[in-house]
């Protein structure tokens, strides 16, 4: 299995994991030819895809949480916020069970490096955002060995952390172009939003509830919408600041592409230490694989190869096998361990090399 930009889709590939609209399946694992679908996908606003090819035989992408779980916690999304749209109370226990499905594989599968990307279509952004960010605290929550207990909690306010975004104007959230200063001022008031909906809920704990209002704080104070810092920030929201950024940045969104997971741990890194809590940076970043399997990486001999497998000790150096020389021409698959052969690099993953396409493209137009 291997993940492929949707636009280079063939004829010979046949579709490896399911794609979803809305919350229901749109295309199902196992469809052939899915290059025939290829416009559609495109209009979807999927750009990439799982599929399984030759090139790709045997290559496995273990996941941390499954797709039924991941879609389980969307759906009680959908319904909160349509119940909220309708002006209905919400009841959050009805994440309790999703929830704990969600802990109890992380929990099952805490040897597994994440590698997931998501590829959902941009109408469900908030939802799988939301689920994904619930994902990333949890990981951290589990490397910092809280209790059972404190991992629940944390995982229902990561959940429901934006849940007041169902208060904004949808072509502002949605905006492709630069936001004007009074459209950025009515995306920050979401935090707010988002307390004042979950504040009365019952079977929330209050800690669970701060992080909706606090998730965009930042520790040297350069947050929102208060501007706390240091000791005014609780375990809870400097745990999902970090998820909330590393999943942000790793997704597509309206008005930017995702980053390669490369480019995001960099970019964490940098800001570890003054905006986000440093300890709790190193944690998530030594759950992720930096170039995970069934990706498409250039090597520093110019060839194009995909990511078989990872090396735990050196997360930067995979096992990888060469599909294409350096012309782009397909060669006969060999493998590389990259820890074993140090002359040879990762010199670029397939998203860095698509975004410095698009940035070509850009500055030829
Ligand atoms: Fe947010």
């Amino acid at each position: 299995m291997r993940l492929v930009l949707t636009e280079n889709l063939t004829p010979q590939m046949t579709l490896a994991r399911n794609v979803y609209k809305m919350g229901c399946v749109y295309l199902k694992a196992g469809q052939r030819n899915i290059s025939k679908y290829r416009e559609r996908l495109e209009d979807l606003g999927v750009d990439y895809v799982y599929i399984h090819d030759e090139a790709s035989e045997g290559i496995d992408i273990p996941e941390v949480v499954s797709e039924e779980t991941r879609h389980k916690c969307q759906d009680a999304l959908r319904t909160t916020f349509s119940t909220l749209e309708n002006n209905m109370p919400i009841d959050v226990n009805m994440f309790k069970g999703p929830v704990n499905t969600l802990m109890a594989e992380i929990m099952n599968n805490s040897e597994v490096q994440v590698s997931l990307t998501d590829i959902s279509s941009m109408d469900e952004y908030t939802f799988g955002h939301s689920v994904s960010t619930a994902v990333y605290s949890l990981i951290i929550g589990q490397e910092l060995k809280l209790p059972k207990e404190q991992l629940q909690e944390l995982a229902m306010g990561a959940i429901l952390h934006d849940v007041g975004k169902v208060r904004l104007d949808s072509r502002v959230l949605f905006k492709e172009t630069k936001l004007t200063d009074s459209e950025f001022e009515q995306i920050r008031k979401h935090p707010e939003y988002s307390f004042e909906i979950l504040k009365y809920c019952r079977n929330m704990s209050n800690d669970a509830k701060m992080i909706s209002f606090t998730h965009h704080e930042r520790l040297d104070g350069s947050g929102y919408p208060r501007h706390l810092k240091g000791n005014q920030l609780g375990l809870f929201s400097r745990i999902v600041a970090v998820a909330d950024v590393y999943d942000a940045l790793s997704t597509n969104r309206c008005y930017r592409k995702a980053w390669p997971v490369n480019k995001v741990v960099d970019f964490l890194t940098k800001i570890a230490g003054t905006e986000l809590d440093n300890e709790l940076v190193a944690a998530l970043i030594k759950k992720v694989a930096i170039f995970p399997n069934g990706t498409e990486v250039k090597l520093s001999d110019g060839s194009y190869a995909i990511v078989v497998s990872q090396n735990e000790q050196m997360p930067f150096r995979p096992v990888v096998r060469v599909v294409r020389d350096k012309d782009m021409n397909a060669v006969h698959p060999y493998g590389i361990d990259l820890m074993r052969d140090l002359n040879i690099t990762i010199v670029a993953s397939q998203m860095e090399l698509e975004m410095e396409e698009e940035e070509q493209k850009k500055i030829i137009v």
